[in-house]
């Protein structure tokens, strides 16, 4: 079967997604290009803070019904250590800028929404993709489904596949320069049946490690702890999680975590990662198929967002007017934001987490950072407006 379409975009996760929903309001055709089914990826359970540019995008572009109603709007956020809890007041520090608790999967699902009532084709189950061409100017994606052999002409390709995607790999080596960093920590995060323990997300950094309480929803809690990241989620039944987090997140004024039933559990481990540049001839990147950031900045999803916005607009340029000029400067406008991110994400997770080598020196580093940014105006400042988001820009 042979097809044609302006843009493949392959992967759709929320950048592939979005993506092609930009595209269509501004007249542009995609086609999307999943390996997993439509339900495995609108019931993954991964991020659940978004931005304020990503709210207002998603907003503007009529994706904002269920988030205004379901969306839960946070003002602040809790860093604890020494059993004390300090609040970081994002919107007081940020001109009313704030942050929307709304899960990965139901922008995911908000999206899969809007781009089938539509009417665009999105391949779910599809296997075996291969790009070819993407240095001439019509390049090829060539996939299976339902043991049919496809192809896909497009004129651009976006590689929104994730980390683990074939995009990346399609550009001829020497051409990416790959930057990576390693943490020594894994994160363990449950789904569990309960109301949250807390109105605003609570960061706490404890000896024993970093623990972490967020939600869903005001029945549904979301936890972290830090772990290994070699870790077995076996060694990790649902009792020793629920001691682990109520010893990590103790308070001196007797504050209690409520627990109850787990409905999802599994160890993530934290890197940076990026690829420059983060496009090559009629190939784009975006969201993880390019970068990785570590998950204390809550920061991933986001990004994936700019990235998109920043590829709608630039291809949105060509088609309309063959203007070259944007989508030469992609990955330029991309990874000033990547590595602004880089860094705040970087600083979150050295400032919260137990190093394993229990270094005297670097826990009094952290816990002079801690009390500088609990007790400095200018310091808070500077890390509400990083986790709320610099503007789109
Ligand atoms: P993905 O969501 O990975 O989507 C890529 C898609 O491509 C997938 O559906 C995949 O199945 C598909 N695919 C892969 N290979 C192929 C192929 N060969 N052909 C076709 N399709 C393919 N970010 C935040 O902003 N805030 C948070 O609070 C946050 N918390 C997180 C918590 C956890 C536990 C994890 C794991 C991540 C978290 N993140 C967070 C990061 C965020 O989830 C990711 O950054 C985000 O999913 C990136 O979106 P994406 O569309 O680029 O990639
Ligand atoms: C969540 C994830 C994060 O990585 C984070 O920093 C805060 C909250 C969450 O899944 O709710």
């Amino acid at each position: 079967m042979n097809t044609k379409t302006q843009v493949g975009i392959i992967g759709a996760g929320p950048a592939g997604l979005l993506l092609s929903h930009l595209l269509h309001l501004e007249g542009i055709d995609s086609v999307v290009l999943e390996t997993r089914s439509r339900k495995y990826v609108e019931e993954r359970v991964r991020a659940g803070v978004l931005e304020q540019g990503t709210v207002d995008l998603l907003c503007e572009t009529g994706l904002g019904d269920r988030l205004r109603r379901e969306g839960l709007v946070h003002r602040g956020i809790e860093l604890r250590f020494d059993g004390r809890g300090h609040r970081i007041a994002l919107s007081d520090l940020t001109g009313g800028r704030a942050i929307w608790i709304y899960g990965q999967k139901q922008v995911v699902k908000d999206l899969n929404k809007a781009r089938l009532a539509a009417g665009a084709t999105i391949h779910f189950e599809v296997n075996d993709v291969r790009l070819s061409g993407i240095d001439a100017t019509s390049p090829v994606i060539n996939y299976r489904k339902d043991d049919q052999e496809h192809i896909l002409t497009c004129d651009f390709i976006a590689g929104c596949d994730g980390f683990h995607g074939v995009s990346r790999d399609s550009i001829p080596s020497g051409i990416l320069r790959t930057y990576q960093h390693d943490y020594p920590f894994g994160w363990l995060g449950i789904l569990a049946a309960v109301a949250p323990s807390t109105e605003e997300l609570i960061y706490a950094s404890h000896d024993r490690g970093f623990a972490l309480h967020s939600l869903r929803s005001p029945e549904i809690s979301r936890l972290y702890i830090q772990v290994d990241p070699d870790e077995d989620i076996n060694e990790w039944p649902d009792d020793r999680i629920w001691q682990e987090l109520s010893i990590r997140l103790a308070t001196r004024d007797g504050w209690t975590l409520a627990d109850g039933p787990i409905l999802e559990k599994g160890i993530t481990s934290l890197r940076s990662f990026v690829v420059e540049p983060m496009q090559y001839g009629r190939l784009f990147l975006a969201g993880d198929a390019a970068h990785i950031v570590p998950a204390t900045g809550a920061k991933g999803l986001n990004l994936a967002v700019h990235d998109v916005r920043i590829l709608a607009e630039s291809l949105t340029a060509w088609f309309r007017t063959g203007a070259t000029e944007l989508l030469e400067q992609y990955s330029t406008r991309c990874l000033r934001r990547v590595w602004r991110v880089q860094d705040f994400s970087s600083f979150m997770s050295l400032m919260l987490h137990r190093f394993p080598d229990g270094d005297g020196f670097r826990s009094r580093l952290q816990r002079a950072q801690l009390e500088y940014v609990c007790s400095s105006e200018a310091a808070a400042r500077s890390l509400a407006e990083n986790y709320v988001g610099l503007p789109h820009v």
